[in-house]
């Protein structure tokens, strides 16, 4: 009864706190782990919105103590530029979470707490999960992720992490990354969260002026064509389809668009029948590289 008090008043009282270390945070979370609660983490690289906002209040409902780390990790960046606009604003996210709810921990480590002195990431094997489409892409992306989000799930011990479909290649790379390290931590899918007229919500959709948040519909207009015409359709022409699309508006630079089945992520020209598939997209607009999937059977 004492210990049950005790934790109650433990996590009123470190409800809604900023921690900056991996110490201050086990200080917490040890107790809470010890009387059995459970904890859920949301992790994300800050400039939150109403997509990460979503995950918080699945883990909120979930979990006795959500933590949402907030870190923009340098790793998983390959390109310095991209790095350095990312969005931060650790004020403007933690009012936003603090209006959510108050059993939130915000942990937003400095690189040095969370690596240690080498800011490295380490190699990782996912096979064709990080081959193609961003793994391509992106060289190094994925395993700058696994680096960051295997050392989150030490600090935070989570017994369930939250990851939006968004990102559907680095969720099917954390779900890998969890069994190949027989971590116990149940992750949990959350679908892509959209504005009312269809763009998925980034934090980089803040980089892009009210003309570019118009002409960025175009990623899922296309995908959605893509998904109606699929059982019309061969996959050459739903490709050929979204490009000339993208030819079309001169704006956008395109970098991929994939079919892929959804257990390999190898993207594909050939429809075989019983396989489930989606559609991914990445294109460049305005110096803004954005991403979106969409599931097409
Ligand atoms: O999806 C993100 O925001 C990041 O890749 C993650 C999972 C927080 C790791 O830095």
């Amino acid at each position: 009864m004492q210990i049950a008090v005790n934790i109650l008043i433990l996590l009123d009282f470190y409800a809604m706190t900023t921690l900056h270390t991996q110490e201050e945070l086990q200080a917490i979370i040890s107790p809470l782990k010890l009387a059995k609660k459970r904890i859920g983490l949301v992790p994300t690289m800050g400039a939150l919105h109403q997509g990460h906002l979503s995950l918080v209040t699945r883990s909120l409902s979930e979990c006795d103590l959500t933590v949402v780390s907030i870190f923009v990790n340098p790793t998983q960046f390959n390109n310095t530029d991209d790095l350095a606009k990312y969005p931060r604003h650790l004020d403007r996210d933690t009012a936003l979470l603090n209006q959510l709810s108050d059993d939130i921990i915000v942990f937003a480590p400095t690189a040095e707490n969370i690596y240690g002195t080498e800011v490295t990431a380490q190699k990782f094997d996912f096979g064709s999960l990080g081959q193609h489409m961003e793994g391509q892409h992106r060289p190094g992306h994925f395993d700058g992720v696994a680096t960051v989000v295997s050392l989150l799930f030490d600090a935070v011990t989570p017994d369930r992490a939250y990851f939006g479909e968004k990102d559907y290649q680095q969720l099917r790379i954390i779900e890998t990354l969890v069994k190949i390290q027989q971590r116990p931590t149940v992750i949990v899918p959350c679908p892509i969260a959209r504005s009312h007229q269809g763009l998925a919500l980034s934090s980089r959709n803040e980089r892009l002026d009210q003309k570019q948040l118009q002409q960025a519909l175009l990623l899922s207009q296309v995908l959605k064509q893509a998904h109606q015409s699929f059982d019309s359709k061969n996959f050459q022409d739903l490709k050929n389809t979204a490009i000339s699309a993208f030819n079309d508006a001169p704006e956008f630079e395109l970098e991929y668009f994939e079919i892929a089945d959804v257990e390999s992520l190898v993207p594909t020209s050939t429809k075989e029948p019983n396989k489930k598939y989606r559609a991914f997209i990445a294109a460049h607009l305005g110096g803004v590289r954005l991403i979106d999937n969409l599931e097409l059977n």
